[in-house]
């Protein structure tokens, strides 16, 4: 067997990434908590409850584990609900708490990245339809600057909304998340109004911080036909694609966002708004043309078979997946940041493997040149993952929600030999997962 040591650049970030409303805790003037409150919306009956305890202060305990673990960047969400919580009114203590944590992270050495909206709204947004309606453009500005002012000090790279594909997708499509409609109209006009308040708050954060860098973080999903050169399936798996996974990026870079059955909707304010492309990649999709499924535009999804499933059957671990979209992220000529990055489960194996492999495919994108700054592996701790609760663990670290102790899985010493040395080896392959030796690394 080959022996080999992948290097990564000196500056790249080694990171994990969280959202304010899985980790903080008590979150109660938020929409999701009204949504955990419903029979049914959480799998169990599971709910956040003091989740990793953040707002409580435990955010610095987590903090140190990642710097002792060598990790040079942490990408976490602030919570709209806590800075404004009534509409206009600004809560100045919770601007505080956000402002230590990110000066938390500077002082440990590592790069803080800013999510603004990371799912969860204040409730007085929603129950006034703000997305629906498009009045959320302005209040997300003027949020934004409020948010930038008080962290821009320590805060350069900032991420506008959260995944904005799965928030109108899962939200007013398919109706999981809140206001948990099912309407893809609805959506769609959901989509253009979550376009022009990115927009907004892109211009915003520069007007504030020139030299802010800012990204709009989509989760990418590359689908394979189930039959290659079968018209119908190549069909329906381009179409879940440009209208799920490329809907926002192409729209910044023409200006211009695709419709159903209609011609381009133009939103010229979003051209260009953005700095970075901020990848979050989970898993793959092999697409079938379905005639009863138009729900999912007349596409039926399986994962590609071989692909190991994790334990709660919503994510596949495909590797290759993720190498097809970093070459998406780099056809825009931007400089780009995974995001997210993870698998689910108790059991850690799996989650060895699945580092091992992606961050094999990681090394290969930067080794063409391609400009990838960073990786920020989804999570650093166990955390509520919204309608599948506690169920479904994607930590590092996992959470004993009784009593708050954090435990190592062997994936938190594996992701730190990688941080630490910026490498991946063949030892560490061996060391970790021997059964990939031979085909990661052939003699
Ligand atoms: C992403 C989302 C995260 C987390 C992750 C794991 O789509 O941004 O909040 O839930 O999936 O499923």
């Amino acid at each position: 067997m080959a022996q080999a040591t992948h290097h990564f650049p000196k500056s790249f970030l080694w990171g994990t990434a969280t959202a304010g409303y899985q980790v903080e805790g008590n979150s109660t003037d938020a929409d999701f908590w009204d949504w955990e409150q419903q029979p049914g919306a959480v799998l169990n009956g599971d709910r956040s409850g003091l989740a990793c305890d953040w707002w409580g202060g435990r955010w610095s305990e987590d903090f140190d584990r990642a710097a002792a673990d060598g990790h040079t960047a942490l990408r976490l969400s602030v919570e709209w609900s806590r800075i404004e919580p009534t509409p206009g009114l600004w809560d100045e203590d919770a601007l505080d708490h956000y402002r230590q944590m990110v000066a938390g992270l500077r002082q440990r050495g590592l790069t803080p990245m800013v999510t603004l909206h990371h799912f969860a709204s204040p409730r007085w947004l929603v129950e006034r339809k703000c997305w629906e309606t498009g009045e959320v453009v302005s209040l997300f500005e003027r949020y934004a600057r409020k948010v930038s002012a008080a962290l821009g000090q320590h805060v350069d790279l900032w991420c506008t909304i959260n995944e904005p594909n799965v928030f109108m997708y899962r939200g007013w499509a398919e109706g999981v998340f809140p206001p948990r409609k099912k309407d893809f109209g609805l959506a769609l006009r959901v989509a253009a109004n979550v376009l022009r308040a990115h927009a907004a708050a892109y211009h915003a954060l520069h007007a504030v911080q020139p030299q802010a860098q800012v990204g709009l973080p989509i989760h990418l999903r590359p689908t394979l036909p189930a039959h290659p050169g079968f018209g119908p399936d190549e069909w329906a798996a381009q179409a879940q694609f440009n209208l799920f996974s490329a809907l926002f990026t192409d729209a910044i870079a023409t200006g211009k966002m695709r419709r159903i059955a209609a011609p381009a909707l133009a939103v010229p304010a979003a051209k260009g708004t953005q700095d970075f492309i901020a990848l979050q990649y989970y898993t793959t999709d092999v697409v079938r043309f379905d005639l009863t499924n138009p729900g999912e535009l007349f596409g039926r999804r399986t994962f590609p078979p071989g692909a190991e499933v994790d334990s709660s059957g919503f994510y596949a671990s495909y590797p290759a997946g993720f190498f097809q979209a970093l070459k998406w992220a780099h056809h825009y000529r931007l400089p780009i940041y995974v995001t997210e990055n993870g698998i689910g489960g108790e059991a850690d194996d799996l989650r060895q493997r699945f580092l091992l492999t992606h961050v094999r495919q990681l090394w290969r994108a930067v080794n063409f040149n391609w400009d990838v700054r960073g990786y920020f592996h989804w999570s650093l701790v166990d955390n509520f993952e919204w309608e599948r609760g506690w169920s479904h663990r994607f930590g590092l670290y996992a959470l004993d929600t009784a009593t708050q102790v954090r435990t190592p899985r062997p994936s938190a010493l594996l992701y730190s030999q990688i941080a630490k040395t910026s490498t991946l080896s063949s030892a560490l392959v061996a060391q970790y997962a021997p059964s990939l030796s031979a085909a990661m690394f052939p003699g």
